[in-house]
């Protein structure tokens, strides 16, 4: 098939993945895989700005998203999975990259000024400001015309286009644009009715068992007011609704409303829908749990598809710059 043209995203290994990351941004991967020549990075480097004192953990979910990335369908032999600090020319590229990026452009990232926040009383680091020349560096070493990510990457996505304007105008075109592809996926709401996110600690992982999954799904809030599973329920504000209604299952939740079911009833019908749309990816996970040997070629063999056209680009970069 014709592709459309070259693709790039990443993700933080900072955790195992969970539902929000496979219907917000995973599913859609799988599918862009076919329609594009696609490279899928895992960010070790930009993990660190936060986690640099866990360098243990970095590792332990590099390999964890590795995984992940596999069991939700990301096909090796039809895109490139690696890690971005396999990859040193990254790192070459956001050092030449920095030089032209003015730090007022940084100051105003709203990422960056929530992560300050957050930190309060630990100092910043330097590579802190730095994330979004990182991420454009990502994006430009391979040239991609479409980067697929969510609303809150979009100030990221606006500056990797400034830089590479900025170097084209400064050294000769040899950066494209590139433009955000945003998912119509709908926010997935966590166990508390919030966005499914690690940092709220509501999440359900790709990798839970069932019966973490029932667990989890049990300490959802539900209607206060219905007492007996006769009492007609609100689906407003019921967290087990919300999530029912993202995946377009709200039928299941009807017969709490008419007073036909419980909530434990209805907790059971959500657990056995999410257990149902993990099991085949699951499947496929166990496959890579028990051989770890075989993410490691794939990582190697995804490394060095991605240098090849990054070492290209680099040459290029250096030749625009006077640096060979
Ligand atoms: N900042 C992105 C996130 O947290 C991860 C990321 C790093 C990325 N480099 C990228 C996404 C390049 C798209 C393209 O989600």
């Amino acid at each position: 098939m014709e592709k459309k043209g070259r693709l790039l995203s990443g993700m933080q290994p900072t955790g195992p993945l969970h539902l929000g990351n496979l219907e917000g941004a995973l599913s859609n991967w799988v599918k862009l895989q076919d329609e594009y020549e696609a490279f899928y990075v895992i960010v070790d480097w930009h993990a660190l700005t936060t986690l640099y004192r866990r360098t243990d953990l970095i590792r332990i979910y590099t390999r964890e998203v590795a995984m992940d990335f596999l069991a939700a369908g990301l096909d090796p032999e039809k895109c490139a999975i690696f890690v971005q600090s396999h990859v040193k020319e990254h790192a070459e590229l956001h050092l030449l990259l920095s030089m032209i990026t003015p730090v007022s452009w940084l100051e105003r990232v709203p990422t960056y000024k929530e992560k300050r926040e957050q930190l309060k009383l630990e100092s910043v680091g330097y590579g802190l400001l730095g994330y979004p020349v990182l991420q454009a560096a990502d994006i430009l070493l391979y040239k991609a015309d479409v980067v697929p990510v969510g609303r809150d990457q979009v100030p990221h996505l606006e500056l990797a286009r400034e830089i590479g304007r900025r170097f084209n105008y400064l050294y000769g075109d040899v950066f494209p644009d590139c433009k955000a592809l945003l998912s119509e996926y709908p926010v997935l709401p966590g166990l508390d009715g919030r966005k499914m996110s690690k940092s709220y600690d509501n999440a359900i992982y790709i990798s839970d068992p069932p019966d973490v999954i029932r667990a989890k799904v049990w300490t959802m809030y539900t209607d206060p007011t219905k007492i007996h599973r006769t009492d007609p329920g609100h689906a407003e504000g019921c967290h087990v609704y919300a999530m029912l209604k993202a995946y377009g299952q709200e039928e299941l939740h009807r017969d709490c409303e008419l007073g036909r079911a419980g909530c434990t009833e209805i907790k059971a019908r959500l657990a056995d829908f999410l257990i149902q749309r993990l099991a085949p990816i699951q499947e496929r996970r166990r496959k890579f749990e028990e051989h770890p040997e075989i993410i490691d070629e794939i990582l190697a063999s995804g490394a060095e598809k991605a240098r090849k056209v990054a070492r290209e680009t680099m040459a290029e970069v250096r030749r625009a710059m006077n640096l060979e």
